[in-house]
């Protein structure tokens, strides 16, 4: 299996794309708002910081969409509602969106209008395609970094288990039961070596005191052998029951893995604490639907979730059709159905996002 997996989003407006079936995700960037204004407010406050008076923000992983200039949206109206309150004139914002190159620019090109249309502050914008897991910025260029439910991709599934043939997720329950540790410490390895790698690349980038905050998908507890609390859980049991009836290629089933890992806060706490290069201002667990508009959580919308975020890498790695995607909806659809009707739905979920807002030491 090819080790760069094409992780970006389903592209376009269409009915499967990401811009179309991404309300999870739009939720939890709603819940980080108050994060990034406090991060606004401290950076605007310190003169030095702000010499000369300019202002360079980035969002890491953005995706198209409207969900790509929500976070940058919400600094940039907190940077012109600070200096109102002070009756002083804004710095120059830039911004800056980043993600992998097979992203849908064009459509993220377009969506950067919105910036544009007021007089203050004087916003300029960039796009950066590339991986957050290599420079992107210049040495001391960043204020303050955003990133929403994108850093529990990896820069690629954990390489001891591609290159033994240990599959992730095995179909034979006994099989998978044995081997959970062995696949969930090669997971949670590759994470703390991505996560690091991302830190030390920001600390290059921001300037002293500068801010990220970001959020992530994440695990409750903070026990690591729990094969539901992983972030991929869902979406591989489902391709597990297409396997098993044959709608998939068993077979290639067994050298899927998706490359993303959901740490504990736990876990995330102690990555930052021995990198080294940021203090942790605040952290938050927040329940992945907490406040959600019910309409927006039915069975047949997490699927189609699921799909607008995973049929990229489902694709290039089973060659599959529409058709098989099509499949991929109806099975993930009536698992959610029977969850719902049995016990499950009243359990807390094993899965969390994980919110962190750093500065630079
Ligand atoms: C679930 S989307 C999140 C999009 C948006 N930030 C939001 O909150 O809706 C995750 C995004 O992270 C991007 N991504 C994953 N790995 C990346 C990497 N190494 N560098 C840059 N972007 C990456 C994917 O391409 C995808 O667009």
């Amino acid at each position: 299996m090819d080790s760069k997996q094409r992780v970006h989003m389903n592209q376009g407006q269409g009915g499967t794309s990401y811009a179309r079936n991404s309300s999870i995700q739009s939720a939890e960037q709603n819940r980080m708002k108050p994060l990034i204004e406090v991060a606004i407010a401290d950076l605007c406050s310190n003169s030095n910081t702000l010499l000369p008076r300019k202002m360079v923000i980035a969002d890491l992983g953005c995706s198209s969409g409207p969900n790509a200039v929500t976070l940058v949206s919400i600094a940039v109206e907190a940077i012109h509602n600070h200096f109102l309150q002070f009756q002083q004139p804004p710095p120059e914002v830039c911004v800056l969106l980043n993600d992998l190159p097979d992203n849908d620019f064009n459509m993220v090109a377009k969506s950067l209008v919105v910036l544009h249309q007021t007089d203050e502050p004087v916003c300029v914008t960039g796009i950066v395609p590339g991986s957050f897991y290599e420079r992107l910025f210049p040495s001391g260029s960043l204020h303050l970094v955003c990133s929403s439910n994108s850093l529990h991709w990896l820069s690629q599934a954990p390489e001891d288990l591609r290159l033994n043939h240990i599959s992730a997720y095995d179909i034979n329950e006994h099989v998978r039961r044995e081997r959970l540790l062995v696949v969930a410490e090669a997971y949670a390895r590759q994470f703390r070596k991505d996560f690091t790698l991302f830190l030390e690349l920001r600390a290059k980038e921001l300037v002293p005191k500068g801010r990220m905050v970001v959020s992530l998908a994440g695990r409750r507890s903070d026990q690591l052998v729990n094969e539901i609390s992983h972030v991929w859980g869902t979406e591989v049991e489902i391709l597990g029951i297409m396997a098993s009836e044959g709608v998939i290629d068993k077979a290639k089933f067994g050298s899927f893995y998706v490359p993303a890992y959901g740490p504990s806060a736990k876990e995330l706490r102690l990555i930052i604490e021995e990198e080294g290069s940021f203090s942790i201002t605040e952290m938050r667990v927040h329940d992945p639907t907490s406040g959600m508009d019910s309409t927006l959580l039915t069975p047949n919308r997490i699927a189609n979730g699921l799909r607008a975020a995973f049929e990229p890498i489902i694709v290039q790695h089973f060659g599959s059709s529409g058709e098989v995607m099509d499949e991929f909806v109806r099975t993930a659809e009536k698992h959610f159905n029977l969850q719902r009707s049995s016990q499950v739905k009243h359990t807390q979920s094993p899965r969390v996002m994980l919110v962190a807002s750093l500065t630079k030491a």
